[in-house]
């Protein structure tokens, strides 16, 4: 089946066809900037401007970087918290025009990794981490996800653990691979001690520059970077509106 799968960032929205049988790309991504904290007219905006680009007139996956309870949001994280409270699902059918699923961002990632990438045929806990300008989360076990998991929210010196350890901080600092490192390990000790996944799945942009960093991670678990790499939140959030119009 072909759904147009939308992945919603801090600093943009990226879209593009995809084949959830073979979990590709049937066309080259489309991204659309946006500005931060993002206006909710202009996220509608991007994603009707990615509908438009491919002439999509079919179903829409999109994966969103907050809770997700049913067809509405809950708690947001960077997008803005303009964006809480939000029927998404009939907004995002407006603005696409085509019929919307939407689910969150990490767990769209983590789906595509258990289907098609590092995670797959792995019969026990997996954790997906994605790493961009926040750190978002998702726990599957025995292939089953545990929805909306928000390990980037533990609180961290008086606020959310992503302000001290995403890959948008080292930017911001401009910290080395090392320095960085450093702080992500002392996320990954919290979470082990809280769900002691038997895998990591880290992704995220700065999963293409493993080999810069993985060295220094010091988890229990196995730690792998990503094999679908960015693509992974595009094609996971074709495949959630499969499950989702599977359930219905
Ligand atoms: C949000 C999560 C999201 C993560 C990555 C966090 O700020 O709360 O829901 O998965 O960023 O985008």
């Amino acid at each position: 089946m072909k759904v147009l799968g939308i992945d919603i960032g801090g600093s943009a929205f990226k879209g593009a066809p995809v084949d959830t049988k073979t979990g590709r790309l049937l066309a080259e991504r489309h991204r659309v900037e946006i500005t931060s904290p993002c206006p909710t007219a202009e996220g509608l905006a991007a994603a009707r401007e990615i509908a438009r680009h491919f002439q999509w007139r079919g179903p829409v996956g999109i994966g969103f970087p907050g809770i997700v309870l049913g067809d509405r949001s809950g708690p947001v994280g960077n997008l803005g918290k303009n964006w809480e409270g939000l029927n998404l699902a009939a907004r995002f059918n407006r603005a696409t025009g085509g019929d919307t699923h939407v689910c969150n961002d990490a767990d769209a990632a983590g789906l595509a990794e258990m289907k098609f990438g590092a995670g797959r045929g792995f019969p026990g806990s997996v954790l997906m981490l994605t790493m961009g300008t926040g750190i978002g989360s998702a726990l599957f076990y025995q292939g089953r996800l545990m929805p909306n998991l928000e390990f980037g929210h533990i609180p961290w010196q008086g606020r959310p653990i992503e302000r001290f350890a995403s890959a948008a901080v080292k930017k911001r600092l401009d910290l080395s691979w090392r320095d960085w490192a450093k702080r992500v390990n002392q996320f990954l000790a919290v979470v082990e001690r809280l769900c002691a996944p038997e895998l990591i799945i880290i992704g995220g942009g700065v999963s293409k520059k493993s080999d810069r960093w993985f060295h220094y991670l010091k988890a229990k678990a196995r730690v792998v970077p990503a094999r679908l790499q960015n693509d992974a939140g595009i094609v996971g959030a074709a495949l959630a509106w499969e499950q989702g119009a599977e359930k219905k």
